[in-house]
């Protein structure tokens, strides 16, 4: 089988299901069909990307007279990880598809154990999460431009991990091997860099918000990304800069007193952050362990 056409189905027409089929089909992919809980979902997305607009209860709930899946080679489950169980079993119960029909979801929690009923019944089976974040109310144009080049943590039987790696690779992005005991730390890995991250520019925003300076983020925005990019090129430990690395401690106290002050809620993660930062500062031999208990004491209420 080449890769150059293949003939997907996608289940599940949220911002993932959506930016995939956008990927699948700029790679030269033929989606198929495209189904979902809402048939209204699957009928927007299936505008789209083409392919025919099934509502999955509907399908499930009678025979799928007008739906011709048996040249179908992959189907992509892209439904919240609390929906792909019940999902699965409705698939297995149907028998949709043909047993050549191949099976992936994209939840980065979830291991491919979770297809295992596909599996019992011939098919061949995978997890595929892409590392990226899928926002809602995204253009399509905007959507597809996120996913460039990125990354998808693999994880299944070697041989169609394999399989599953030619096919991220004709789609220009990479492919990378999670190892089933490990999926969840991978997912926590995801997390950090994506929604804690998210949640830091957050705390920024709301301090900002404080000063009355009416300016938003936009002054912030290249300090956070000549930081963040620093910090994935030149690795963090070498990029960290800042009271903490420079030993500051009555700079620090003023920090201290300022968030009790001015943002109380924010306290523990404060002093979480000096902690970690002066963990990672003794680590990178940037601040000697006597310079770490000084910051660490002086922030401590
Ligand atoms: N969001 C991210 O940043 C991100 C990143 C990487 C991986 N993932 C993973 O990718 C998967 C999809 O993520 P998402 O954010 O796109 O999910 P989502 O927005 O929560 O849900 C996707 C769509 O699935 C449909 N759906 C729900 N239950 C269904 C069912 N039983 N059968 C068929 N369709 C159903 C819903 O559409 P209707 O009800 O409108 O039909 C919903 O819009 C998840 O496993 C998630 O963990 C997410």
């Amino acid at each position: 089988m080449s890769f150059e056409r293949l003939s997907i189905v996608v289940i599940g027409a949220g911002p993932v299901g959506t930016g995939l089929a956008l990927l699948f089909r700029k790679h030269g992919h033929h989606i198929a069909a495209v189904g979902s809980r809402s048939v209204v979902s699957a009928r927007k997305l299936s505008r789209l990307v083409g392919g025919k607009p099934f509502g999955t209860e509907r399908v499930f709930g009678r025979p799928p007279r007008p739906l011709d899946l048996s040249k179908v080679d992959l189907v992509v489950l892209t439904v919240p990880d609390g929906r792909l169980s019940s999902l699965v079993k409705n698939l297995t119960a149907v028998r949709l598809f043909p047993v050549s029909t191949r099976f992936v979801h994209t939840s980065g929690s979830l291991t491919s154990e979770v297809l295992l009923p596909l599996a019992q019944l011939g098919h061949k089976v995978c997890s595929m999460h892409p590392v990226q974040s899928f926002p809602p109310d995204v253009s399509p144009r905007e959507r597809l431009a996120t996913l460039s080049g990125i990354w998808f943590g693999l994880e299944g039987s070697r041989a169609e991990e394999r399989w599953v790696s030619r096919f991220v690779t004709s789609l220009g992005c990479h492919p990378f091997r999670v190892p089933k005991e490990a999926k969840i730390l991978y997912h926590l890995a995801c997390t950090f860099a994506s929604n804690y991250s998210v949640a830091l520019v957050g705390v920024v925003e709301e301090i900002a918000r404080s000063l009355r300076i009416g300016q938003g983020l936009r002054p912030f925005r290249p300090l956070v990304n000549a930081s963040l990019r620093n910090a994935l090129v030149k690795g963090p430990r070498a990029s960290l800069t800042g009271p903490v690395m420079r030993g500051g401690v009555e700079v620090l106290r003023r920090h201290a007193r300022a968030i009790r002050r001015h943002a109380p809620h924010l306290e523990n993660l404060f002093e979480a952050l000096v902690s970690e930062t002066a963990r990672q500062g003794v680590q990178g031999k940037r601040i000697t362990a006597k310079t770490a208990r000084a910051v660490k004491a002086a922030v401590k209420r």
